[in-house]
Formats: C-alpha cells, sequence, structure tokens
C-alpha cells in the first residue's frame, strides 16, 4: 500500500505536459494548452489536449480524460498503484518500502501480488538455468545449440524451469508466498494438493509489458516431438495475450531511433534478430494483431515491416496483418524469408552483415507483395484472377486516406492489369458496404440525452470551472456558487441525475469546511465522477457544440458575461424541471383513479411557473 501522503506528494509533483510529452513526443503548445493526435484513438487531426494549469488531459475526440496517473494507466496498461509507482520514479520521490510478507500480499490487491510472484519466478527460472547443473546441462547447453549467446540470454532473462513437478511451487512457499497467487498467476496445473508447476522442463522466456514488468511466460519444450511446442501463461489479471506484443519492452527506444518496427511471428525470432543487430523487432506470438497491440507500435512508429515465412500459412498470416494495420493507418511493408526459414533460422545461417543487407534490399510494399503473391498463384482462371482483384480492392479500401487510395490504385491497376477506373470503382464500392456498419458517433448519442441532462451538466459545469469567481450585478456582487445553491434552493430545484447530485453536495460539503479546490474533482477517487468532471473542466466540454445548437446558449466567450451565461443557464434548468414535472403529472392525471383536485391544481401552479419561465427567457435571452 502506498500511503496517502506519498499519493498527494506525487500528484502535486507531476508536471502533466512532461508525463504525456514522454509517451507522445509530438505534443505541441498552442495558446495555454498542448496538443498531439490522440494515442487512445486513430486520428489525423489532433484533438487530444493537455491542460498544464489543470493537470489533465482530454481528448475532444474519444472522449478519453484524466489526470497524470490515468494517462499512464491507460497508455501502458498499468494499475492505479503501478501508475503511481513510475510517476514517484521520475520525479524522485520515495516510496515507503513495504516488506512483502505473506499477509501483506494478501492485503494488497491481486494484481500486485500477481506482479510480485510472476518476477519471483522470474528470478527463480534464471537462477536454475545459470546455477543449477540440471539447467546448465540441459538448458544452457539447448540454447547454445540454437546459436543465442549469453549476453542475449541474459537481456531476454531467459530461464529454465526444472523437470521436477513442483519445484516453482516448493520455492515460492518455502519464501511464503502463497499457492492460490501462484495459481492465480497462471504458474500452476491443477489445484490444491494436486498442483505442479504448469512449465516443468521447458525454456522460459519472460513477457515484460511496455514497462518491463514480467506478467507472463513462454516455456519452450526443448524435445523435438512434443506435441505441445510452445505452452504459455494462460490470460491472468496481469497478461492478456492481445494487448502485449513479445520484445517490445526492449525493443521500444531502438523502434523510435530508426522510425521502423519490425514484426515476428515468434519469441525465438525477436532474440535471434536482435543478436543479428536488429534490435526494433517485437512479435505478435504467433497470433493476429489486435488493434491493442498495433496502437502500442504506432504510439512510436508508423512504420512497421512484417516479416514472414514464404510457406502459405505465413502469407495467410500476413494477409491478415495487412488489413488490420492499414486501417489503423499504418505505413505497411513485408519481407518474405526463403521457403522453410524463418527470421530466426535465417539470421542463424547467415552473417550479420548479409542478415542485414537481406532485410534491406527485400523490403516491399504491401499492395505490391500482395499483387505479387496472388499472381503467383498456378490458377489463372477468370474467376480466381476476380478474386484476387477483390483482395487487393478490399486492402485499398481500408486505407483511411483518400489520396493513398489513389496512389495504391494506380500502382496495382498496372500490376494487375486492369484500368485505374475499374480498380477505384471496385475499392469505392467495398467502401460503400462499411459504411452502413459504422457504430454509432457520440455526438448520434448525445441527441439521445434529455434537456434535462443538459441543463443539469451546465450548471454543474459553471460552477466547477467559475464556483469561486463573483458576479457583479448593479446593486452588490456574490460568488457564483453561493448565488447557483440560492437559486436552486428558492426553486426547490434537485437534481434528478444521481452523479450531478453527488457532485453538488460534495462541492458545498468541501466549500463549506475548506475553499474549494479543484484537485478534489480531478483527482477523485471514483472514476465515473473523476471522467465526468475532467470532462466538463475542459473547455470544449462535449455537449458545448449540441448545446449550442439548440439553446443557442453559450456565446463566444462566456467568460465575458458570467452574469448572463450563469442566469440563462439556471433559467433553462428551471424551464426542464418543469416541463418534466408537468409531464410526470399529466401522465398521473391520464390515470383517472388518481385524478384529484389536488393534482390538477398543482399542474396549474407549475403550468403557471413554465409560462413566467419562458416569457423571462424570451425577454432576456431571446430563447
Ligand atoms: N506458438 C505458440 N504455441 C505453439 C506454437 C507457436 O504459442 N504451439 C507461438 C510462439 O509464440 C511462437 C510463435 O507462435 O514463438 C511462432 O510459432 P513457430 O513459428 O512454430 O515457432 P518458432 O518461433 O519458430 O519457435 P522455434 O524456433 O522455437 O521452433
Ligand atoms: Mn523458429
Amino acid at each position: 500500500m502506498i500511503p496517502k501522503e506519498t499519493i498527494d506528494k506525487i500528484l502535486e509533483s507531476c508536471i502533466i505536459e512532461d508525463v504525456v510529452k514522454e509517451h507522445l513526443p509530438d505534443l505541441k503548445k498552442r495558446g495555454t494548452n498542448y496538443w498531439a493526435c490522440c494515442p487512445f484513438h486513430e486520428e489525423k487531426t489532433p484533438s487530444f489536449s493537455v491542460s498544464p494549469t489543470k493537470g489533465i488531459y482530454k481528448c475532444f475526440g474519444c472522449g478519453k480524460g484524466g489526470n497524470s496517473i490515468n494517462f499512464l494507466m491507460e497508455i501502458g496498461s498499468l494499475s492505479y498503484p503501478e501508475a503511481l509507482r513510475e510517476l514517484a520514479k521520475k520525479y524522485n520521490i520515495e516510496i515507503p518500502k513495504v516488506d512483502l510478507s505473506n499477509e501483506q500480499i494478501q492485503l494488497n490487491n491481486d494484481r500486485e501480488s500477481v506482479l510480485i510472484i510472476t518476477s519471483f519466478a522470474n528470478t527463480f527460472f534464471q537462477q536454475n538455468l545459470w546455477d543449477s547443473e540440471e539447467g546448465r546441462i540441459i538448458g544452457l547447453s539447448y540454447l547454445k545449440e540454437r546459436g543465442i549467446n549469453q549476453e542475449n540470454i541474459k537481456r531476454f532473462e531467459i530461464g529454465y524451469s526444472p523437470k521436477e513437478r513442483k519445484s516453482l511451487i516448493t520455492n515460492a512457499e518455502k519464501n511464503s508466498y502463497k499457492l492460490n497467487i501462484l495459481e492465480k498467476a497462471g504458474l500452476t496445473s491443477g489445484e490444491g494438493v494436486a498442483a505442479t508447476d504448469k512449465f516443468k522442463n521447458r525454456i522460459i522466456f519472460p513477457i515484460h509489458n511496455y514497462f518491463g514488468k514480467v506478467i507472463g511466460f513462454g516455456g519452450r519444450s526443448m524435445k523435438s516431438n512434443d506435441k505441445v511446442k510452445y505452452l504459455n501463461s494462460p490470460e491472468t489479471i496481469v497478461y492478456k495475450k492481445s494487448e502485449v506484443l513479445y520484445g517490445l519492452y526492449f525493443a521500444k527506444s531502438y523502434i523510435s531511433k530508426f522510425n521502423k518496427c519490425y514484426l515476428v511471428e515468434g519469441y525465438t525470432d525477436v532474440i535471434s534478430m536482435s543478436q543479428a543487430g536488429v534490435k526494433n523487432v517485437v512479435s505478435s506470438s504467433g497470433t493476429s494483431l489486435s488493434v491493442k497491440q498495433i496502437n502500442l507500435i504506432k504510439r512510436i512508429t508508423n512504420n512497421i515491416v512484417l516479416l514472414f515465412d514464404s510457406d502459405e500459412a505465413g502469407i495467410k498470416a500476413s494477409f491478415k496483418h495487412i488489413d488490420s494495420l492499414l486501417k489503423e493507418s499504418m505505413n505497411v511493408r513485408i519481407i518474405l524469408f526463403p521457403k522453410g526459414e524463418d527470421p530466426d533460422s535465417f539470421a542463424q545461417k547467415n552473417s550479420e552483415s548479409d542478415f542485414i543487407n537481406y532485410l534491406d534490399n527485400n523490403e516491399k510494399d504491401f499492395i505490391e507483395f500482395k499483387t505479387l503473391m496472388l499472381n503467383q498463384s498456378n490458377d489463372k482462371s477468370p474467376a480466381k484472377i476476380v478474386e484476387n482483384i477483390k483482395s487487393i480492392a478490399k486492402s485499398i479500401s481500408i486505407i483511411p486516406d483518400k489520396l493513398l487510395r489513389v496512389e495504391y490504385c494506380k500502382l496495382s491497376s498496372s500490376l494487375l492489369q486492369i484500368s485505374e477506373t475499374d480498380l477505384m470503382e471496385e475499392v469505392n464500392k467495398i467502401k460503400k458496404t462499411y459504411k452502413s456498419q459504422v457504430p454509432k458517433k457520440k455526438s448520434q448519442i448525445i441527441e439521445n440525452y434529455s434537456l434535462l441532462y443538459l441543463c443539469e451538466k451546465e450548471i454543474i459545469r459553471i460552477i466547477l470551472n467559475y464556483g469561486n469567481q463573483n458576479l457583479n450585478f448593479e446593486d452588490n456582487c456574490e460568488r457564483i456558487d453561493d448565488y447557483i445553491f440560492k437559486s436552486l434552493n428558492k426553486d426547490k430545484i434537485i437534481f434528478s441525475n444521481e452523479m450531478f447530485k453527488k457532485i453538488f453536495k460534495e462541492y458545498y460539503q468541501i466549500n463549506q469546511k475548506d475553499n474549494f479546490k479543484i484537485n478534489d474533482f480531478i483527482n477523485h477517487s471514483e472514476q465515473d465522477v473523476q471522467q465526468l468532471c475532467i470532462s466538463m473542466l475542459s473547455k470544449k466540454h462535449e455537449i458545448s457544440s449540441k448545446w449550442q445548437e439548440v439553446h443557442q446558449i453559450f456565446t463566444q466567450d462566456e467568460t465575458s458575461k458570467l452574469e448572463n451565461t450563469v442566469d440563462k443557464a439556471l433559467l433553462a434548468l428551471k424551464q426542464a424541471f418543469l416541463k418534466n414535472q408537468i409531464e410526470a403529472l399529466n401522465q398521473l392525471l391520464n390515470n383517472e383513479d388518481l385524478a384529484s383536485n389536488e393534482l390538477i391544481t398543482k399542474l396549474t401552479k407549475l403550468n403557471k411557473a413554465l409560462i413566467t419561465v419562458n416569457k423571462q427567457l424570451g425577454r432576456n435571452f431571446n430563447y
């Protein structure tokens, strides 16, 4: 557990623009804020903003927002304490050491305990490789035979899991780690007393997350005839197969340096290429590429080169990768290796310089590659040719940039020997079929919010942004929060939305005992409250355009006429509130049993009040 004082100290020390810039080198200052293309969704023009004064980031495209901690959690798939630790490291803040005894591990959250165990296991496997006779005889000699040198065994933290059925379990228990955490970390097979080491008798490749924490393992059998060549960690709370790339932690600085990332299929491909001097390489571990994985690379570079075996399976896999990558606007190039060779075997067979030369001379544009591959087939029937054209057209249609699509049509039409217009037509035809599948955009969802919701949100937004400022009336001056509080009280308006109700209540609680600090909301412990507040604190808040369109409430600069902004928002809320009550009453009255004089009187009163509000809005604000 990290003490509250330390958390506060970390939060105070964070300089959000520095934290973000470390992961988004393109972050640029414009006005008072910083801007970049959002790392959390696909975009070409920056809508991701960082406010140094408020200590928050907010994307106006995808809506993601938060403080420095949230940013690290999101970008590095970190837990809350992990993000805090990263920041503490960055700002040289010491986190008091806790002795990780058995009970304390229990007290900590599961994620942290699992990470402690995976780190323990990682050390255990490496010690077994280097320091035990069995490890040296079986493990080290296997690695030597595969041509992996000591430097790289150490760099990639390769280990050896002994033959003995329970060696990790016994060792962990001796160090007072609990079996159930080993189970949660995916390090065992079977349960309870029947549990054995999952990875026994295998070479261990630890899998690191973006920040270098070991989150899972791949275990290779040393028997050539083993049915299960690789045994991998199951999905755990820390290991999500589709969210990590093997080798990224070691490769990221090189990917950035060379502005290029090589993508291979296997663990040994990464290691052998690194050993051959090509260190900007990661592996998808034999699975199809997920958007999350692509985004991990995309944060560092847009240029990806796929390295594949030229057998049929390899080519098929590469076709699948190409389309996923194009969708994310990556520049995709391909290198094929001679039949039967993967990057590992090819790097081991050739000298470093021959290997690097091969890479440099065999990189192909993806469309060129795909076209060549399809043309290679012996089947020259018209049906097959059409199928190939369609497949190319599909890949081109995925490219988000129109000009790039046009260029590719030019290139492919000559390779495919069809006219450019025919190909473009086919591309556009395929593109049209996507349109119907596009999910609803945020703005479309917002349309469904009720008027009352929007009005309540506007009041909360004003309080959070301007609550402690003064309104200057002819005869007096009053703080905005007090003014709003009194006005709502007078009209007996209560928030219908639970979240707004809560924020409103907390605001006035904090405000009474202490001068209001916006940080209480920016760093709120409840995530939904925090997110909502951040979205309202960001200048171009979510509903503004819609609001402006429908209600014309915002002037260009709302701060120059705060009196108007506040009064108009209060009246608009009152109007929405009354409308809602009237509707509810009307519904009650439709049910004749309930129709009573009392209700009818009430309805009359509400209608009168509504007319008054309508008049005020009309007279003062042309509303
Ligand atoms: N893989 C796996 N389980 C398997 C086979 C493969 O998880 N049974 C994954 C591993 O991440 C592996 C990758 O798919 O590294 C590529 O598989 P393959 O080409 O068969 O293995 P290589 O990487 O060539 O491994 P090696 O050189 O050790 O044979
Ligand atoms: Mn291999």
